[in-house]
């Protein structure tokens, strides 16, 4: 093959791509997703509220490797109060870096309650951030500001609420340490 001849196959080549190309365009083009029926954003809502309805139960201490010391969430963080979904990602002072809500969950998970750490892309961990962003939907999105972090609400009582602080923050202080 002497150069010319080359030269023709590779502009032919060119000329079957770009055709190809412009078919694919038009193909994704007519190919278009239809608009979800009003079945499929039932059957998608109902899958939502499950996350959501799984996440509460978490929260509220359904899985027991969460917590060693009697604590859930929900004893700190009632309604996922406190839990400032939108605010996230943020730096954490005590993790020294920016991190995901789902860095802050296993946080919680580990440090007031002394249990074990959840696989991030877990079922459990998309629950439990379905579950805190379903209650703050409406809220808007503000990433980042550390100032924006406000302290949990301690409950008082209730189940699985532990008589002895656990140590952290406002705990701590319930239990009349120094910070
Ligand atoms: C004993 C009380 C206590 C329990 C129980 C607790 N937390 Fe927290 N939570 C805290 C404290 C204290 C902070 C603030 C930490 C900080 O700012 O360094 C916090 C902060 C958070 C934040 C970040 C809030 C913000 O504004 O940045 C999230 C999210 C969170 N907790 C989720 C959870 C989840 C999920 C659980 C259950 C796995 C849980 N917490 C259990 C005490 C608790």
């Amino acid at each position: 093959m002497n150069r010319n001849t080359m030269k023709r196959v590779f502009s032919a080549l060119g000329t079957v791509a770009s055709v190809g190309a412009v078919g694919l365009l038009v193909y994704s083009s007519s190919a278009a997703r239809e608009p979800f029926t009003k079945q499929e954003l039932a059957d998608q809502e109902k899958a939502l509220l499950a996350a959501v309805d799984h996440g509460r139960d978490l929260w509220h201490g359904s899985l027991p490797s969460m917590s060693t010391n009697g604590l859930a969430c929900g004893n700190c963080h009632p309604d996922a109060a406190a839990s400032n979904p939108h605010t996230f990602p943020k730096y954490q002072a005590d993790l020294g870096r920016v991190i995901s809500l789902r860095d802050m969950i296993n946080w919680c998970i580990t440090v007031p309650q002394g249990g074990k750490a959840l696989d991030v892309n877990s079922a459990d961990m998309i629950a439990m951030e379905a579950y805190a962003f379903y209650l703050y939907r409406g809220t808007k999105i503000a990433p980042g500001l550390a100032t924006e972090q406000t302290p949990p609400v301690v409950v008082e009582g209730g189940v699985g609420y532990s008589k002895k602080g656990s140590g952290v923050g406002y705990d701590r202080e319930s239990t009349g340490e120094n910070r």
